[in-house]
């Protein structure tokens, strides 16, 4: 039998990547839709245990490896993200509950999609790639488009079927980015309150516009902004997922600004009923975003060149209830013809 090298490096791996699961698992949602608790895979705990039972290790050995890795994985935890890419340190495929939401979202999705011109489309902020995916397995020729290198190259981890790719650029340069022209636009789960300024606004519709095909859709989902600025609401449903040593709640306060700036507080609080005190802050931090509303985007858009098709509260194709509503959702038609 070999000495411990070969054994360290696969318990190295297994210690990170276990601790990688739950300190994602740790993180603040990006969505109402909260998958469960991450699993360990039992492959690893098999693995971790052969390891940690190999006949060369002692105890006093194995604790301080241990404990060298781990303090390795918190710093590497701690350096700040790269450049402004907000979700570098954020898994947010296990945030989400994608098979969920993608089956709640599918049918109003498809009905608009099915009205383009063309089956193709572009995903603008398409984070990890669940719904190009999805479009590309109903047969869309699909591209998805994200600023964030983590978040694409999560999106890339499974093998691509011929019909998908991947694009890292800014929304605001999309044409510059791609080559071809789209039956349909899709903009889900908040992404343009991320351009914060008009001007961001004017430049994306204006790029957008050039490559969408003439009568080509954009279909964008946001907040209802319109609701958390009147009722001032100031906190977004509690979330809670079951964690081994507690519960894991995820609070989201924010709030309303001037000139529709919000200040989101994203906090994860480990909470055990039995532990003293019972509620500890794991991570908290605070990002500001702009809450565009109806009033703000839909001249904009017509400015672009867009006509504006239909109003929705959410991805199902309810109706649209400033007051009650949960989302703001626009479904609009490109004008121009080819240039
Ligand atoms: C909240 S996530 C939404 C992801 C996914 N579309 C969904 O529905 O769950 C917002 C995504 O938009 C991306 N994003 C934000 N601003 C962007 C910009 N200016 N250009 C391109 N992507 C942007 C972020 O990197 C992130 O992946």
């Amino acid at each position: 039998m070999g000495g411990t090298s070969g054994v360290k490096d696969v318990l190295a791996q297994v210690v990170k990547d276990v601790l990688a699961l739950y300190s994602s698992g740790a993180e603040e949602p990006a969505s109402d839709e909260i998958c469960s608790a991450p699993e360990v895979p039992p492959t690893y705990l098999r693995c971790l245990g052969t390891s940690v039972s190999h006949p060369l290790w002692n105890f006093k050995s194995l604790e301080k490896f241990l404990e060298s890795v781990i303090e390795e994985h918190m710093a590497a935890r701690e350096k700040p993200a790269s450049g402004d890419d907000l979700y570098s340190r954020v898994d947010y495929r296990r945030f989400v509950a994608w098979p969920k939401r993608i089956r709640r979202e599918a049918p109003f999705l498809m009905e608009v999609l099915e009205k383009a011109p063309t089956r193709s489309v572009i995903d603008l902020g398409c984070g990890t790639g669940e719904h190009c995916r999805f479009l590309a397995g109903k047969g869309f020729a699909a591209v998805g488009l994200d600023r964030s290198e983590s978040m694409l190259a999560k999106a890339q981890e499974q093998p691509l079927p011929p019909n998908l790719r991947f694009v890292l650029a800014e929304l605001q340069q999309v044409r510059e980015a791609v080559k071809t022209q789209f039956g349909a636009a899709i903009s889900l789960g908040n992404t343009l309150v991320h351009l914060t300024r008009r001007q961001d606004l004017e430049e994306a519709f204006a790029s957008l516009v050039q490559v969408l095909e003439p009568r080509g859709l954009i279909l964008f989902q946001i907040l209802n902004y319109e609701r958390i600025f009147e009722g001032n609401i100031r906190h977004l449903p509690l979330s809670f997922r079951q964690h081994e040593d507690g519960e894991i709640v995820f609070l989201r306060l924010m709030e309303p600004l001037e000139d529709g700036w919000v200040r989101f507080c994203p906090t994860t609080l480990k909470y055990d009923p039995q532990a003293d005190p019972p509620v500890e802050v794991v991570r908290s931090r605070v990002v500001e975003l702009r809450g565009w509303r109806r009033e703000d985007l839909i001249p904009l858009l017509e400015n672009a060149g867009f006509s504006i098709l239909s109003v929705h509260g959410d991805l199902i194709g309810g109706l649209y209830q400033p007051r009650t509503s949960h989302d703001l959702v626009l479904v609009a038609q490109n004008m121009k013809d080819r240039e």
